[in-house]
């Protein structure tokens, strides 16, 4: 063999095509025939791919129509606040606080804790004072709520309770004003000459950071006509 001495890329390099497409049949090996692929048409496929992935995305995990209605359905609840009766929509794990505030605008009952443990939030349901922030919206839709918005007269009249507790200073802040004048309410509808000690025990669940309870609980003796 001749020496060709040393590898010259630019002389020894095979310009055959890389792949084949090598057929059992052929006698001859067919040439592999690169895609007819310029820049524009490569970005068509990618959009128009992307395009197609989304859609079939939409079409199995979009909810259909009948299914957003059932949920809708299932949200929708009928509740008796203060005399009206109010629809409103809402999830099964949403709480009566959250309805009355963010739906229904009745934002006189307030949140503190939202864990059971201030009163800020006390409304009564069936005249039993009950904490909204820990009371499912959906398990009350067959009771009367009352919200501090509600105890007044029609014609505006304050509440004895109210009265009272403006009499005796009571409000500091006032934050836990709302939930004081329901608790009070609900004890005076049950009992309306409460002991002191029964009004202390009725007025337990409701703190106020202000410390104002000898006004809270002066107040409801008055409202009570014992003091
Ligand atoms: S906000 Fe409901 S008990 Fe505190
Ligand atoms: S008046 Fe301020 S928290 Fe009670």
């Amino acid at each position: 063999m001749d020496d060709l001495g040393p590898y010259d890329p630019t002389v020894d390099y095979s310009h055959e095509p890389a792949i084949k497409e090598i057929r059992p049949d052929a006698s001859e090996a067919v040439s592999w025939k690169p895609l007819n692929m310029t820049r524009r048409n490569f970005l068509r496929g990618v959009v128009c791919s992307g395009v197609v992935i989304a859609g079939a995305g939409y079409v199995f995990s979009h909810p259909t129509k009948a299914r957003a209605d059932a949920r809708a359905v299932e949200r929708l609840v009928s509740l008796t606040v203060n005399g009206r009766r109010r629809q409103v929509e809402a999830p099964p794990n949403e709480t009566l606080a959250y309805t009355l505030r963010y739906r229904l605008g009745l934002t006189g009952t307030k949140i503190g804790c939202n864990r059971a443990e201030c009163g800020a939030c006390t409304v009564m349901a069936d005249g039993v004072s009950v904490y909204s922030c820990s009371t499912l919206t959906h398990r009350v839709r067959d009771k009367e709520i009352v919200t501090v918005e509600g105890v007044a007269a029609p014609d505006g009249t304050l509440h004895p309770v109210q009265q009272a507790f403006i009499d005796e200073i009571g409000p500091q802040c006032g934050f836990c004003t709302p939930g004081q004048v329901v608790a009070a309410v609900a004890l005076l509808n049950t009992n309306p000459t409460p002991t002191l000690d029964e009004a202390r025990l009725a007025m337990s669940g409701n703190l106020c950071r202000c410390g104002a309870y000898d006004h809270y609980l002066r107040g409801v003796m008055k409202a009570a006509g014992r003091a």
